[in-house]
C-alpha cells in the first residue's frame, strides 16, 4: 500500500514535471514536444487531481488544428534540438509549427471521459466539440477516402506503432534514395536495439518528404502516396471515438452532427469486416495498394472490443489468440504475438507492452462483458508500472522496462486503474 501511494506520488510529480504550461511533453529528452494521441491519455492523469489542468492538455492541442480540421501528430510550440525531424524537417502548421501528418483520434474518447466524470465541464465540452467534429470530418475526407469505413494511414508514426512489422511489407514500396541526409535523434537517447532500425528510419524521412513536397496537401497524399495502409488500430479507435463523438452531439443537443456522425459510425460498422483475416483468424491490418492483409496478430487486433464490435465468431478467434499468447507472456499484451517469429521482447512496437494500448484493450474487453481477460489486462498494466516504474513500455516476458524513462501517459495510466488494480 506504502508503495502504492509513493507511485501515485511519483506518477503526479512526473505529469507536473512534463508539464511546459498548458501541454505536456511525453518525456522531456526523447519527445520534447506535445504529440497527439499522448496529450489525450495524459489528460485522463491530470483529471484525477487537476480538472482544470486535463481540459487545458486537449485545448492546447487543438489551438495547433489546421483550418482544414486536421489536428497534427507533433506540435512544436518551442524548439528544442533534442529530436529529428524537427520544424524545419517539417515544414507544416498553420498557427504554430507542427508536423504534417496525424495520430490515432482517440480524443473524443477521453473527451468524453472528462465530461462523465465532470458534468459541470458543459462550456469547455461545447467548445471542444465542433472542433473534435472537424478533426472527424477531415479523417471522414482524407484518410477514409474510399469510403470503407476503415482507416487509411499515410505514414507509420501516424499508427503510433511506428515500427510495427505491419508496416514492413507495404514499407517496401518506399523509394528512400533521394532522402537527404540527416542524423537521427533517438539513437543518441535510448540504446539503439530498442529503436526502429535505420531502414525504417529512411522510410519515415522519405515519406516526411514526400509530404512535403506536396507542401501537405492531403488529397494528393492521399491520391500519390507510396504508403497507404488501412490500420487496425487506427480503425477500432476511429470507430469508438465516433461513437463517442456521437454520444457527445447527443448530449449537445446537436441533432445534424449527430445524425452524420451516426451515418459513419453504420458505415463504418459495414465495413470494417474488410480488415477480418480468415487465414489469421484475426483483425488485421491491410494494404489498400496491393490489398494484401498484413496477417500480424498485434495487440492494435484486440481493440475491436473497444470499438464495440459484437460479432460472436469472431469474439472467439480473439479470444482464443488471447487465451494463447496469455499462456507465452507472463504480462499481457505484448505489441507483436509471441508465436511471431518477428517477435523482439525490447524491440518497440515488435514486442514490448505499452501501458495506453493496454487501457484501450482492458476496458473494451471488460465493456464487451468479457471480464476477466479485461481484468487480466489491467492487473498485469498495474504490476508492470508497479515493478519497472514509468517507463515507455515493459517487455512482456519478465517486465523489464524498455525505451525512455519518466515517461506521461505511462504515469497518467498508473493515476486511472480501476479499484480492483488498486
Ligand atoms: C513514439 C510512439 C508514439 C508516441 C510517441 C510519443 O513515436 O510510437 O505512439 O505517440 O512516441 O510518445
Amino acid at each position: 500500500m506504502e508503495a502504492t501511494a509513493q507511485r501515485d506520488e511519483e506518477a503526479r510529480a512526473i505529469l507536473r514535471a512534463n508539464d511546459r504550461g498548458g501541454y505536456s511533453v511525453p518525456n522531456r529528452r526523447v519527445y520534447p514536444f506535445q504529440w497527439n494521441w499522448d496529450s489525450a491519455f495524459v489528460a485522463l492523469g491530470f483529471a484525477t487531481f487537476d480538472r482544470d489542468r486535463a481540459w487545458r492538455e486537449i485545448e492546447t492541442l487543438f489551438a495547433a488544428q489546421w483550418r482544414d480540421g486536421f489536428v497534427p501528430h507533433i506540435v512544436f510550440w518551442q524548439d528544442d534540438p533534442g529530436y529529428f525531424p524537427g520544424p524545419d524537417r517539417w515544414q507544416a502548421g498553420e498557427q504554430v509549427r507542427t508536423s504534417g501528418i496525424t495520430q490515432p483520434p482517440v480524443a473524443a474518447s477521453i473527451v468524453r471521459t472528462l465530461w462523465n466524470d465532470d458534468p459541470s465541464s458543459r462550456d469547455r465540452l461545447a467548445t471542444l466539440f465542433p472542433k473534435l467534429l472537424a478533426w472527424h470530418r477531415w479523417f471522414w475526407r482524407h484518410r477514409d477516402f474510399e469510403d470503407r469505413g476503415v482507416v487509411v494511414t499515410m505514414h507509420p508514426w501516424e499508427t503510433g506503432r511506428d515500427n510495427s512489422p505491419e508496416w514492413d511489407v507495404p514499407g517496401a514500396a518506399i523509394d528512400t534514395a533521394g532522402v537527404e541526409p540527416y542524423v537521427r535523434r533517438d539513437t543518441s537517447h535510448l540504446d539503439a536495439a530498442m529503436r526502429p532500425t535505420q531502414l525504417e528510419y529512411d522510410r519515415y524521412v522519405a515519406l516526411v518528404d514526400f509530404g512535403r513536397s506536396t507542401g501537405w496537401d492531403h488529397a494528393r497524399i492521399a491520391a500519390h502516396s507510396p504508403f497507404r495502409v488501412a490500420d487496425i488500430g487506427m480503425s477500432m479507435i476511429f470507430l469508438r471515438a465516433n461513437r463517442d463523438l456521437l454520444a457527445l452531439a447527443e448530449a449537445l443537443g446537436e441533432s445534424a452532427a449527430a445524425a452524420e456522425i451516426a451515418g459513419h459510425v453504420a458505415r463504418a460498422e459495414r465495413g470494417i469486416g474488410w480488415l477480418w483475416d480468415d487465414d489469421a483468424q484475426s483483425w488485421c491490418s491491410r494494404d489498400t495498394i496491393t490489398g494484401r492483409p498484413s496477417g500480424f496478430v498485434t495487440s492494435a487486433s484486440f481493440l475491436s472490443f473497444w470499438a464495440g464490435l459484437v460479432d460472436p465468431a469472431r469474439d472467439a478467434a480473439m479470444l482464443a489468440h488471447f487465451e494463447r499468447i496469455g499462456t507465452r507472456v507472463r504480462y499481457l499484451m505484448p505489441s507483436l504475438d509471441p508465436d511471431d517469429p518477428g517477435f523482439q521482447m525490447l524491440r518497440y512496437w515488435r514486442g514490448p507492452v505499452w501501458a495506453v494500448v493496454n487501457y484501450m484493450i482492458g476496458h473494451g474487453l471488460s465493456e464487451a462483458g468479457h471480464v476477466e481477460a479485461g481484468a487480466r489486462v489491467l492487473a498485469d498494466t498495474t504490476a508492470l508500472i508497479a515493478r519497472s516504474g514509468f517507463y515507455e513500455a515493459f517487455d512482456p516476458t519478465d517486465g523489464a522496462p524498455t525505451g525512455g524513462d519518466t515517461f506521461s501517459w505511462t504515469a497518467a495510466i498508473w493515476l486511472v486503474r480501476t479499484e480492483q488494480q488498486r
